[in-house]
């Protein structure tokens, strides 16, 4: 038999359980996207997972397979984690693309390319290599995250292509390098292509109307 304090004590267990699966359930996943023998899938997941775990990945978190030929233009508000093993796939998937908050984890031993990944709205990098040992991860802040800009959220949409004012450029070799992450941004650039020649096959980034770029390289 149980006493009325027992009751109470199952009673204050069920409501514990009960908001921690409501409060589990409100929690944002995380998108994680992984490109690997020609397959990219494109996941869901309710926590991190360890770099280049596929298997793992493709048990914990809820997964659809993308045909490459369908990737399009997009933008993620939330943590992005994509996993690659060549640029090519990279490419496909970020370039031109808004992304905030992102984590590229190259899982290959693969050289890469002095090449540019053009990313707009990039607030915050983190990198990985899985050959790399000595650097497991590093971290940059390119522009802070205050509160009043993540209130703007509907100002960052892919609509408006034309407000979108901060564009990074990212040289993929940078993986291939011991050195840390590094980067040096430029404000009121009115014309990528004439302030960059030698960006002059980014010809895409139409000139900014009313604002000027902040341009930032991470290399
Ligand atoms: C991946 O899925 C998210 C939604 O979960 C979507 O917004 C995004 O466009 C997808 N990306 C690709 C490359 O399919
Ligand atoms: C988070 O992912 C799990 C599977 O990994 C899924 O069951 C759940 O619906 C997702 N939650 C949201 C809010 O997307
Ligand atoms: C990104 O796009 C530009 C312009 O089309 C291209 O020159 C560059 O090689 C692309 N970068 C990658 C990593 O694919
Ligand atoms: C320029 O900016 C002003 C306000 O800052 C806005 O009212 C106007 O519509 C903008 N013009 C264009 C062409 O974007």
């Amino acid at each position: 038999m149980t006493s009325p304090s027992g009751h109470c004590l199952l009673l204050i267990i069920a409501l514990g359980i009960f908001a921690f699966s409501r409060f589990s359930e409100a929690q944002m996943n995380s998108t994680l996207i992984f490109t690997k023998e020609h397959t990219i899938r494109n996941c869901s997941c309710p926590a991190d997972i360890q770099d280049c775990d596929y298997s793992l990945a493709n048990l914990v978190c809820s997964c659809k397979t993308v045909l490459p030929y369908s990737v399009e233009q997009t933008s993620y508000h939330g943590h992005l984690t994509i996993w690659f093993t060549d640029i090519s796939a990279l490419g496909l998937l970020l370039n031109f693309t808004l992304v905030w908050d992102l984590k590229l984890s190259l899982c290959s031993a693969n050289t890469l390319p002095e090449e540019y990944l053009a990313i707009w709205g990039l607030k915050r990098l983190r990198i990985s290599t899985e050959a790399k040992h000595r650097f497991p991860e590093q971290s940059l802040l390119i522009h802070g995250g205050d509160e009043s800009e993540s209130r703007e959220k509907p100002r960052f949409r892919h609509k408006d292509w034309q407000t979108c004012m901060y564009v990074s450029f990212l040289d993929m070799a940078l993986f291939n390098r011991e050195s840390s992450l590094r980067s040096y941004s430029i404000e009121n650039v009115i014309s990528i292509t004439n302030s960059f020649p030698y960006l002059a096959y980014f010809k895409t980034i139409p000139p900014a109307s009313n604002k000027s770029y902040v341009v930032t390289f991470i290399y």
